[in-house]
């Protein structure tokens, strides 16, 4: 195979220190560790500190991801950053990280998927290597949701935490990033939300009381359909069988979720990388934070298949498949 591809050069993450564990969230509302366990997976999750913002969180992961790679803030040409709880309205979380590793010029500009935040931004990263417009690009997931979360509501507030993951991208002859799919349908638009922003509800969300609002069941049995036929998908349109795939690196909100996907792929649990229960759903930092927790401990291997998917608010949906 010839030709110019993005190939992984390093991946880098970071948490927050502070832990909030099932048991904490048992003094909040009314709810138990046996509950969140069984229904999600979840364990524990990291929540950003006062003053430690989005790009705080990202420029931690960038920093590995960095040295990972054996590059430099100052080679970068790209820097695609998706989240979905940005610093400020603007300039992007992507100006404010690049601002923070001290490097001017290149391209940045933040994405905006939710859950599918880091597929899209891969997406966005590959395309723009392989047109030949970046050739060192600098991917980014990082989300501190817990700024957006109703601490009263037993049904969200159990689901998600902070991080970030990142990973360098560079101009290479072979793959790399295989292919990348990607979908989204506003229909769904009310049943995962954040029902302000600025052209609508901008009180609500000044004072604070903009929360993420979910009918999670709908949500779930959406998410187990899609995800099946996003499988399907990225293996015929790069005509491999299940069993090429070496890892699959999903997107983290629910064990069950991520279980039903591995079924599809006939993937046993052991090549399927889980974090869900340590990181709960981190949105669009969960995949690179999965990937990094991977490669770190040396599951991940060079030369590895992988197979990214994620599915979110929008409704969004994506897919990437990936030699590491
Ligand atoms: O990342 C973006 C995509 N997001 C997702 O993929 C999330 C998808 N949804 C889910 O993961 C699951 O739907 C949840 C984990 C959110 C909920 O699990 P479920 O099995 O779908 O439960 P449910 O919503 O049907 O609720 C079952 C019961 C309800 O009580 P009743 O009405 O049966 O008496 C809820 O009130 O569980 C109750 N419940 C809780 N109980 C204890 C809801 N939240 C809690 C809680 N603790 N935290």
């Amino acid at each position: 195979m010839s030709g110019r591809y993005a190939r992984i050069l390093g991946t880098g993450s970071y948490l927050p220190e502070t832990v909030m564990t099932n048991h904490d969230l048992e003094l909040l509302v009314e709810t138990s560790d046996e509950w969140i366990t069984q229904r999600t997976g979840i364990k524990k999750r990291h929540i950003a500190g006062p003053g430690e913002d989005t790009s705080d969180l990202a420029l931690a992961a960038a920093r590995q991801a960095l040295e990972a790679a054996g590059r430099r803030a100052a080679d970068l040409d790209l820097i695609v950053m998706a989240t979905t709880t940005p610093d400020r309205v603007f300039p992007s979380t992507a100006c404010l990280l690049q601002q923070k590793l001290g490097v001017h010029g290149c391209a940045a500009f933040d994405v905006q998927a939710v859950c599918t935040g880091f597929i899209y931004a891969l997406a966005v990263a590959d395309n723009f290597i392989r047109a030949g417009q970046a050739t060192l690009a600098l991917v980014v997931g990082a989300e501190t949701l817990s700024r957006l979360i109703d601490w009263t509501d037993r049904s969200t507030c159990v689901l998600f935490g902070d991080g970030a993951g990142a990973v360098v991208l560079e101009a290479a002859t072979a793959p790399g990033v295989y292919s990348t799919q990607l979908h989204a349908d506003g229909d769904y638009a009310d049943l995962l939300t954040v029902p302000y922003g600025v052209s609508q509800g901008y009180d609500r969300l000044r004072q604070g009381e903009a929360y993420i609002e979910m009918r999670g069941n709908e949500v779930f049995r959406m998410a187990v359909n899609t995800l099946g036929r996003i499988v399907d998908e990225t293996l015929e349109h790069n005509g491999i069988a299940r069993s090429d795939v070496d890892w699959l690196v999903p997107h983290q909100a629910n064990h069950r979720i991520i279980e039903a996907t591995a079924r599809k792929l006939s993937l046993p649990m052991a090549r399927v990388v889980v974090t869900v229960h340590e990181h709960a759903n981190t949105s669009a930092a969960s995949i690179p934070l999965a990937l990094d927790v991977a490669v770190r401990d040396g599951r991940i291997r060079r030369g590895e298949l992988l197979l990214m998917e994620a599915f979110g608010g929008g409704f969004t949906w994506g897919s990437a498949l990936v030699r590491y």
